[in-house]
């Protein structure tokens, strides 16, 4: 089952009374509307009413970050535990993390913060926390057998190191690139000597983007149309269940992949081959196989043929590539876009998040039919790749990771 996740953006009416809903299960509101708010941060005073300082809920099942809107700017930080690092030392950085991130997302400074007034602007910020295949081993907890490298995917990988695995990981997404910078200074620095940052991949999308204007990719793709739904019927695709450990009833897994995508080679295709390569048209998204300027959401027909009796949409075509063949080759897509061009020469690409409960099952399928023979191949390069838990969320009294360090 299919549907577009809500796109429906914050709007700050104003700071009085005002309470804002930002998407499916995102609890967003405006601070600065109580005294507790003005108390708890003085800088509120001399801000203006605006989506800067709308706050999505951190307490709560399941962690923020995941299904709510995507927020327009992003910060994916992995790092690596000190080699001498014990269960309590991963109790300790749960537990800063958790005080640090209720108060950044709340638009409180966190205990040491150095630019308190850098707080003020939480602007929907969330902060969400993995874990890697080594923290579980360290907690002295079993692993979920995804939690580990993908299978390599040699006819397609150029995986670098430096984008590549992590014990850690911070996704850091608001709709201000300064709170993400904030952010994620003050939680690195919380860790102090016990982890070391060992990549940091930032990333952005069209802060505009609504239904009527979806996201778009660096190839100019209307990009993120075919989801799961995140409303109910798909949780067990996207959540961990009773099936899985304990300790991450609720979690969920993401995959990221940092994919270099050719921009230089890209200008080069005429129009039809770029269409060609993904089954959908560039101007509005529609697919192939439905009237031009029908839109994204028009499902795609996979087995419509042309006059000569060749599929409309080519056996190479991405969509036809990526299509889910069995029900639970589901997942979320929730990408940024990223680019590191120094000079003339292209280094862009996109931070391909998938979030779903057991990425073996769901993910590798799909990653194995577009590494066989999708026709993006020619443009698209996997040069980082890591997979981690995403922990329960953290409810009234408890830190991330309780069930997993106490
Ligand atoms: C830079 C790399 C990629 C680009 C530029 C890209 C672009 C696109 C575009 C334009 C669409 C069509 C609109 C939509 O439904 O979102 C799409 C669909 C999709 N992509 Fe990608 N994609 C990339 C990588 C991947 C990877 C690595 C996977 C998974 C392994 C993937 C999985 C999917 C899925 C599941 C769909 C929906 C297919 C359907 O049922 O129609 N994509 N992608």
């Amino acid at each position: 089952m299919t549907g577009q996740p809500s796109r429906r953006h914050t709007i700050a009416a104003g700071l009085a009374g005002l309470a804002a809903v930002g998407g499916v299960g995102a609890c967003t509101r405006a601070l600065g509307d109580s005294d507790a708010d003005k108390a708890a941060n003085p800088a509120l005073e001399m801000c203006l009413p605006g989506p800067e300082h709308t706050a999505r809920e951190f307490r709560g099942p399941r962690q923020a970050g995941i299904i709510e809107d995507p927020q327009s700017h992003g910060a994916f930080v992995a790092l690596d535990l000190a080699t001498t690092a014990t269960r309590d030392t991963l109790r300790r950085i749960l537990k800063v993390w958790t005080d640090d991130i209720e108060r950044l997302m709340s638009g409180r400074p966190s205990l040491t913060d150095q630019e308190p007034e850098l707080a003020a602007s939480p602007a929907n910020l969330t902060v969400t926390v993995g874990v890697g295949p080594r923290t579980v081993a360290v907690a002295g907890a079993t692993a979920p057998a995804w939690l580990a490298p993908l299978p390599a995917f040699p006819s397609i990988d150029r995986l670098e190191p430096r984008w590549s695995g992590g014990d850690l990981l911070l996704q850091i997404t608001a709709d201000s690139p300064t709170t993400v910078h904030h952010a994620q200074r003050r939680l690195v620095s919380g860790t102090g000597d016990l982890a070391a940052v060992r990549w940091v991949q930032r990333g952005f999308r069209d802060p505009f983007e609504t239904a009527k204007r979806p996201m778009r990719n660096l190839f100019g793709q209307v990009d993120g149309t075919v989801q799961p739904r995140t409303d109910g019927p798909d949780d067990a695709r996207l959540w961990v269940g009773a099936d899985g450990p304990e300790w991450l009833r609720d979690g969920s897994a993401l995959v990221l992949r940092r994919i270099r995508m050719n921009l230089d080679t890209w200008d080069e295709a005429d129009r039809g081959t770029r269409e060609n390569a993904v089954g959908r048209r560039l101007p509005d998204g529609s697919p192939l196989t439905a009237k031009a300027g029908s839109g994204p959401d028009v499902p795609s027909d996979l087995s419509a043929t042309n006059s000569l009796g060749f599929p409309t949409i080519h056996e190479g075509a991405h969509i036809r590539r990526a299509a889910a063949t069995a029900a639970h080759e589901v997942f979320l897509r929730r990408p940024y876009s990223y680019d590191d061009s120094v000079g003339s020469t292209s280094d862009a690409g996109l931070l391909f998040a998938a979030y779903c409960a057991d990425p073996v099952r769901q993910f590798v399928p799909v990653q194995q039919r577009i590494a066989d023979g999708d026709l993006l191949n020619t443009w698209i390069t996997p040069v980082g790749s890591a997979v981690f838990a995403i922990l329960p969320g953290a409810r009234d009294g408890e830190i991330l990771g309780q069930a997993l360090v106490t």
